[in-house]
């Protein structure tokens, strides 16, 4: 090939990747990912979504974008993506919701083990129960007085049966020995700006969404979800140490396709996952926001559906004996 044909040549395969504007996506085709999130934008599962969904663009060389499907505790958008082609471009973004459902709901529709292929395990989330910042009530001795003497006319707020919010809820009342009205919300994004606003009293919320207003002032700690107190929030004790022995919630979040996505796909997928939570940007962020991320193991496809089903087969005693159920 002589010398000017071949600088032509070349010249024409530049001016083609210049049109084209990017470079050829390395996943199947040309589509953009979906991620479906299960509550509304700005909350603590939106929050993970996003931050996955950059990375993830970079790692696949393919547009991955979120999309927020809230209801019914996150069954909604597990029902959708069950139902979804599966051929890689539709995933669900979900948490402990996934492993409380089959407890709350009777007639679920899916099963969380069967039903899907367990991508990898992203985030696991501390929670922090937490009160509008005019309440009295100084420590958790003094709020549970304070719940004891409002009882029904305390406002809690969650983000609808079968959310993580709704669990730590039902917990803490149980412990506490004392009901509150529950108010639901499409998730804790909206929920925290009524808890701000007065219209609400208390909420159970991932360290996630509660991080600014916590470093702010703009909303009272009562205490953490889990039993040593989180590194991102020491000065907040635990339920546990106050008192509420052996309160714990941890919310886990973990990312799925639907069954029978092709073995070389959810590869492709598991992979792209691995290399975001990775990121040296994604574990300061999640550091940031006292949210822990899964180990190589807990990360990998086998650690996410051992500890699906580890945490039904925790979970759905614990519901069942609350005699609790969202249907
Ligand atoms: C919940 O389960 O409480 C949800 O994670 C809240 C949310 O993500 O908005």
């Amino acid at each position: 090939m002589n010398k000017n044909f071949r600088k032509a040549m070349i010249a024409v395969g530049v001016l083609a990747a210049l049109v084209s504007g990017t470079t050829h996506a390395a996943f199947p085709d040309d589509k953009p990912i979906t991620l479906v999130v299960p509550f509304a934008a700005g909350g603590p599962t939106d929050k993970v979504a996003r931050e996955l969904a950059l990375l993830m663009t970079k790692s696949l060389k393919q547009q991955v974008i979120v999309e927020n499907t809230p209801g019914a505790g996150g069954t909604v958008a597990a029902k959708k993506v069950m139902s979804a082609k599966n051929d890689g471009y539709t995933l669900l973004v979900h948490h402990i919701g996934m492993s409380t459902a089959p407890g709350l709901f009777r007639n679920l529709g899916y099963d969380p083990m069967t039903d899907f292929e367990h991508l990898g395990q992203v985030a696991d989330a501390p929670m922090i129960m937490v009160g509008n910042k005019d309440l009295q009530a100084k420590n958790l001795k003094e709020l549970m007085v304070y719940i004891k003497a409002k009882g029904l006319d305390a406002a809690y707020a969650n983000a609808g049966i079968g959310s993580a919010s709704h669990l730590c809820g039902l917990l803490f009342m149980s412990a506490v020995q004392q009901d509150m009205t529950t108010v639901p919300y499409k998730g804790t994004a909206p929920a925290l700006t009524d808890l701000m606003g007065g219209q609400v009293q208390l909420m159970c919320d991932q360290t996630t969404n509660l991080a600014g207003q916590l470093k702010a002032g703009s909303v009272k700690a009562y205490g953490a979800s889990t039993l040593q107190r989180i590194p991102a929030f020491k000065d907040i004790p635990t339920l546990h140490e106050q008192g509420l022995k052996d309160f714990q919630v941890n919310v886990w979040h973990g990312v799925y396709a639907p069954k029978g996505t092709s073995k070389d796909t959810t590869d492709k997928l598991s992979a792209a996952i691995k290399a975001s939570i990775n990121d040296a940007s994604y574990k300061a962020k999640m550091t940031d926001l006292g949210v822990v991320v899964p180990n190589e193991k807990s990360a990998s496809p086998a650690g996410h559906k051992a500890h699906l089903k580890a945490q039904i087969d925790l979970w759905t005693p614990i519901i069942k004996k609350a005699g609790i159920y969202a249907d």
